[in-house]
C-alpha cells in the first residue's frame, strides 16, 4: 500500500494520514463524493463563510464561495465550506459589536478544531471582516480575505442616495419638518438596489479596503462592487492563491506586521474611513502581539491628507471610487507614507502592486498636493473627561466646533436621551454639549453606534445642524458631525464621564488634543455617579453577555475580551477518539 500518509506533512494529514482507526474515521466520514486522492496530502482549505439571510449585506457570499472553490480545486486543493457566525449590522440587537468577539471566538475555535491547512475568509457587513481577521490572527493558519464588496449606488428622484448616511440626513429633515413622512418612506426602497454592503465609506467599506492594505486580500480586489463580475474572478484567483500560500507557509503573522498596521492607519485617513476601524485594528493587532496603540492613529494618521471624496464626509459612493481607480490609485498617491517592506498575501510588498494604478476621476480621488483636507486622520483626545483617551474625526466635524466651550446637557442612557431630547422644555442651545453615557463596552453592553445623538428639534428649527456631542459609545461609519466618541474609561467602568452634571462647562480643544470638564480636581474626585446612571447599567445574569461584561476591555485597547488577547496558534494536542 502507498506510504503517502507517512510522508504527508500538511496539517490536515494529522487527521487523514495513516492506516489506524482514527485516520480511517476521519477519511471515511469526509468522503461523500470526495475522491480518494483528496486525502493524499493535498491542502484542505476552509471557506469561512458569513453568508446568512439575516445578514443581507452578505447574502451573496455563497456565490462567491463557489468561485473560490473553483480556484482551490484547480490549484490542487480541497475546498470546504465552513458557515460561521454572521452579524447583520442593521438587525442584531442590542448591537452587532456585542457579538464581534463571540463571532471571532467561535470562528477561531472552529478553524483550529478542524482538519484544515488554510482558510479563505468571506465577509462584508461591518463586523464580519473584523471578526474573521481577529480569528485568523489568533489561529495563524494561512488566510486570505475576499471582501464581499459594496452595493451599487441608490437613486431617488434623480439624486443619488448613500445608504446609511442619507438615512441620517433624511430623518433629520423629517424631524425638521422639511421632508414629508411619505417621501421618507418612498426613499426606503430606492436606497438598497443590489447585493453588497453599504456603499458609503462606512465601516464595511473601510474594513474591506483596510483588509487589503493590511495585505490580507488578493491585490486589487477590495472595493470591487458586489454585483461586478470581477469580484467572482477575484474569488477564483483567491482560491488558487490560498493553495500557493499554504505551500509557502505564509501566515497572517508574517503579513500583518506593525508596518502593515501603520499603512492601514495612513489609508484610513486618506480614505476618510470609519472611526470603528480604530477598535477593530487594535483588536486584530492585539491577537498578533503587534505593538499598536490608539496614539498611533493620531501620530501616524492625523497629518495625512483626505484624498477621497466619499460620503459621509463627502459626495461620492464606493461605485465611484472603484470607477475612479479604486484603492490602489489612492495608495499610489500616498507613496512615501507607506511602509515599503509590508508584504501582502502574495509574498510581495504592497507597494509593488501599485505601480500601474492610475486615477481616472480627480473629483473622486484628489492629488496629494490638492487634497480635500490637509489633515484628515483621527485625533485622540485626553483630559479629565477621558484619562485613557477619546477619539474624534475632525474631517467629519464642523470646523467652528473643533475649539468649543459649552454647558453640558447630560443623558444617563439611550432611553433617557429618547425620552427627553424632543422635549420643547429641554434646556439646550447651539452652544450646549450633549453628553450620552452608559454606552461603552460594559455599559450598554456592546458599545453601540449611538454617539451621533440627533440635534434637538428646537435647535433644528433654528437651523442648527451640528453641535458638540460626547459619548462612551461608537458612531456609525456612515454618520458625521462633531462627535467625540470611544471615551475611556467609559462611565460604567468608573470613568469620569459618569460624574459630569448638566450645566458643567465642557471644553473641547482638538488642536491641543484636550477634552475636559471645567471643574477642580477635588470636586470631580468627591462626586459620585448619578443613581439613574447606575440603574441603567444592569449587569447581565448569564450567558455571553455576562462573560462579555465581566471581561471586555475598554475601547482604547480594542474592546477585546481580556482572555482572548494574543494567539493560541493552530495546534490541537489531543485526538477526538
Ligand atoms: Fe451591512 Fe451597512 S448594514 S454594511
Amino acid at each position: 500500500m502507498e506510504d503517502w500518509w507517512i510522508t504527508a506533512r500538511s496539517r490536515s494529514a494529522q487527521w487523514y494520514a495513516g492506516s489506524d482507526r482514527n485516520a480511517y474515521i476521519h477519511r471515511a466520514w469526509m468522503r461523500r463524493g470526495l475522491p480518494s486522492d483528496a486525502f493524499d496530502g493535498r491542502p484542505h482549505i476552509a471557506i469561512a463563510n458569513t453568508a446568512s439571510d439575516l445578514t443581507p449585506c452578505n447574502m451573496h457570499l455563497n456565490e462567491v464561495a463557489e468561485h473560490v472553490k473553483r480556484g482551490v480545486w484547480e490549484a490542487g486543493g480541497v475546498p470546504l465550506n465552513l458557515p460561521v457566525v454572521s452579524l447583520g449590522e442593521t438587525n442584531v440587537r442590542p448591537t452587532a459589536m456585542l457579538w464581534r468577539n463571540m463571532a471571532a471566538m467561535a470562528i477561531e475555535e472552529m478553524l483550529r478544531a478542524n482538519p484544515i491547512d488554510g482558510v479563505v475568509l468571506l465577509g462584508g457587513c461591518d463586523k464580519t471582516i473584523p471578526a474573521l481577521l481577529v480569528a485568523a490572527a489568533s489561529v495563524d493558519l494561512p488566510a486570505v480575505v475576499v471582501p464581499g464588496g459594496p452595493m451599487i449606488t441608490g437613486t431617488f428622484r434623480g439624486a443619488t442616495l448613500g445608504c446609511g448616511t442619507d438615512v441620517w440626513k433624511l430623518s433629520e429633515e423629517v424631524r425638521a419638518g422639511t421632508l414629508s413622512g411619505e417621501a421618507f418612506l418612498h426613499s426606503e426602497s430606492s436606497m438598497i438596489r443590489s447585493k453588497g454592503h453599504c456603499n458609503t465609506m462606512g465601516t464595511a467599506s473601510t474594513m474591506g479596503l483596510l483588509a487589503e492594505v493590511l495585505g490580507m486580500t488578493l491585490p486589487g480586489l477590495a472595493g470591487t462592487p458586489a454585483p461586478d463580475s470581477r469580484l467572482l474572478e477575484g474569488a477564483h484567483e483567491t482560491g488558487r492563491l490560498i493553495v500557493e500560500m499554504i505551500a509557502a507557509g505564509r501566515r497572517p503573522s508574517e503579513v500583518m506586521t506593525r508596518g502593515s498596521f501603520l499603512n492601514a492607519i495612513v489609508a484610513l485617513a486618506a480614505l476618510g474611513g470609519s472611526t470603528n476601524a480604530v477598535v477593530h485594528l487594535l483588536a486584530i493587532a492585539g491577537r498578533l502581539g503587534v505593538e499598536l496603540s490608539q496614539d498611533d492613529f493620531d501620530r501616524t494618521g492625523s497629518g495625512v491628507p483626505l484624498l477621497v471624496d466619499l460620503q459621509p464626509a463627502g459626495r461620492y459612493l464606493m461605485d465611484d471610487l472603484y470607477r475612479a481607480g479604486g484603492l490602489h490609485a489612492v495608495l499610489n498617491e500616498l507613496g512615501d507614507l507607506l511602509d515599503p517592506k509590508a508584504i501582502t498575501v502574495t509574498g510581495r510588498p504592497l507597494v509593488d502592486h501599485l505601480a500601474d494604478a492610475k486615477v481616472y476621476d480627480r473629483e473622486v480621488i484628489r492629488p496629494r498636493d490638492a487634497p480635500l483636507q490637509p489633515e484628515a486622520g483621527i485625533a485622540v483626545l485626553y483630559g479629565n473627561l477621558a484619562p485613557d483617551g477619546a477619539v474624534i474625526k475632525p474631517a467629519a466635524a464642523s470646523p467652528h466646533l473643533l475649539q468649543h466651550r459649552g454647558p453640558a446637557v447630560v443623558f444617563d442612557s439611550v432611553e433617557d436621551l429618547h425620552a427627553r431630547l424632543d422635549d420643547p422644555d429641554l434646556q439646550v442651545t447651539a452652544d450646549s454639549v450633549l453628553i450620552l453615557r452608559g454606552c461603552g463596552p460594559k455599559g450598554y453592553p456592546g458599545m453601540p453606534e449611538v454617539s451621533n445623538m440627533p440635534v434637538p428639534p428646537k435647535l433644528l428649527a433654528q437651523g442648527v445642524r451640528d453641535m458638540v456631542r460626547i459619548c462612551d459609545g461608537r458612531m456609525s461609519g456612515t454618520a458625521y458631525g462633531t462627535v467625540v466618541l470611544h471615551v475611556a474609561p467609559e462611565a460604567a467602568a468608573g470613568g469620569p464621564l459618569g460624574l459630569v452634571r448638566t450645566g458643567d462647562m465642557v471644553i473641547l480643544d482638538v488642536e491641543n488634543r484636550r477634552l475636559d470638564v471645567d471643574l477642580p480636581a477635588e470636586e470631580l474626585a468627591a462626586r459620585r455617579p448619578s443613581p439613574t446612571m447606575a440603574e441603567a447599567f444592569a449587569r447581565p445574569a448569564r450567558g455571553w453577555q455576562r462573560l462579555y461584561v465581566e471581561t471586555v476591555q475598554q475601547a482604547n485597547t480594542g474592546a477585546d475580551l481580556d482572555f482572548l488577547v494574543g494567539s493560541s496558534g493552530d495546534h490541537v494536542p489531543r485526538e477526538s477518539h
